[in-house]
């Protein structure tokens, strides 16, 4: 049968590129790798059995076809049975349930997690901003380089996140190394110390989330997680179980990924002359910006692992049942079949339309929050410096599939 030859031929090739994604080179820019993929196909097979959808059909697929399910506390089960001692897997929150127990949860964290409640914080993102703009002037003017990460693309999000959740101040200092330590073993990598850290910072979350919500059951306040408890302990909303794997959820989905954003954004400024005059000039919009830095470098750069139960087709691609199935969300977004010319970064680009937020019922519960915390922060920057340039190489993080920096140098002006 010549005719399969040059498949297989392609399935070992595109397996090679995949592994590629993983090395230093990969992590630091897995643009060629995706671009590269694009033309092995729409979906590749991987040894172990794995299937990862490459193209934007494949991924917007895999993401919103119920054929394709989350790793639920009964799937992993049978792949790992001892997940009950790793709190850091999550289990029983919305990214780690199907339906019907996922609509139940997120029905109940929608009606929470209103518009209305994201357009009441955008006076708070902006003050916060100029708080931290301030500071980082007083350095600047001190002569001294700036991390633009420590300064401000960290504590923006979490301010934020803990503001909405109703995180007294005098506790935050403690969320950030907690929520970055379980932000980094939940990353793609099998090094069980990361795993162990994770699993601590976990166990601690969920402790702080019980107080809390304990002190809030006594007395209600106008914050989100008053809002949860009033949904939580009756039949048919949720279990206490589900209301602290779900507040830490929130947490460390509302953060460290905004961070990326806010970082992966102003990379793009101080590399793109064209990008940062236009912004400053208003032919852009801060929305239209954002959304293509969404795009253009994803913070999110795969979805979380489905599976399909039975067996099927994922774009001419044969899946069997039981397989693991994984959404290249970043390779997605730079599908030239979907975008033309991908590697351009082009804000006014007609058809945006990414998949940086995910599709299907795992949409992003948090996609106007962080949208917003964008569009408020980029302006205040360039308001408040004329020039912001690179003070030194940045260091990118470790992982590969929340992509953005640990450091990021900058001189203001
Ligand atoms: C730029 C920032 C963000 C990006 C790129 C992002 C990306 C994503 C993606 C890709 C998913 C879907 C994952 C999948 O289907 O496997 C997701 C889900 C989720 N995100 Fe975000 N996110 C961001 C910010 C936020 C914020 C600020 C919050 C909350 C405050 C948040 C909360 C959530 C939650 C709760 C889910 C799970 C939804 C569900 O399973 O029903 N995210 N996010």
């Amino acid at each position: 049968m010549p005719e399969l030859v040059p498949e297989q031929q392609l399935d070992v090739r595109a397996a090679e590129l995949f592994g590629r994604i993983f090395s230093a080179a990969g992590k630091n820019d897995p643009y060629p790798i995706y671009a590269a993929l694009h033309e092995c196909g729409e979906a590749i097979t991987l040894p172990d059995g794995m299937v990862a959808a490459v193209s934007f059909d494949a991924a917007n697929e895999v993401l919103r076809d119920p054929a394709y399910q989350v790793q639920d506390a009964a799937r992993l089960d049978e792949l790992w049975p001892q997940w009950g001692d790793h709190p850091s897997s999550l289990a029983h929150s919305l990214l780690t349930t199907n339906d019907p127990a996922h609509a139940r949860m997120r029905a109940l964290m929608a009606g929470t997690f209103t518009p209305r409640r994201v357009a009441g914080l955008t006076g708070t993102v902006g003050q916060v901003a100029d708080t931290l703009i301030g500071r980082m002037a007083e350095l600047a003017a001190a002569g001294q380089p700036v991390d633009f990460m420590a300064e401000f693309a960290y504590p923006l999000p979490v301010t934020v996140i803990c503001e909405l959740l109703g995180v007294p101040e005098s506790d935050r200092l403690e969320f950030r190394p907690v929520a970055r330590r379980l932000a980094r073993g939940i990353d793609f990598g099998d090094d069980p110390a990361l795993t162990t850290d994770a699993d601590e910072a976990a166990l601690w979350l969920r402790g702080y989330f019980a107080g809390l919500a304990a002190a809030r059951r006594a007395a209600p306040q106008e914050d989100l997680i008053s809002a949860l408890v009033e949904v939580t302990g009756e039949d048919g909303q949720l279990t206490e179980d589900e209301l602290l794997v779900n507040l830490t959820l929130l947490l460390f989905a509302g953060f460290e990924t905004t961070t990326n954003l806010l970082g992966n954004g102003l990379r793009i400024l101080l590399t793109k002359p064209d990008a940062e005059a236009s912004l400053r000039a208003g032919q852009v919009t801060a929305d239209a910006f954002v959304t293509e830095v969404l795009r253009f470098d994803s913070p999110v750069q795969a979805g979380t692992d489905r599976w399909r139960p039975a067996a099927g087709q994922l774009r001419g691609v044969q899946v069997p049942a039981g397989a693991q199935v994984i959404a290249l969300l970043g390779a997605a977004n730079r599908d030239p079949r979907r975008f033309a010319d991908p590697g351009v970064f082009n804000p006014a680009r007609p058809d945006p339309g990414a998949l940086s937020f995910g599709a299907g019922p795992h949409f992003c519960l948090g996609a106007a929050l962080a949208r917003m915390e964008g569009t408020v922060a980029f302006p205040r920057l360039l308001g408040a410096f004329g020039q912001i340039g690179t003070a030194a190489e940045p260091v990118r993080r470790s992982g590969v599939a929340l992509r953005g920096f640990d450091r990021l140098p900058v001189t203001l002006a």
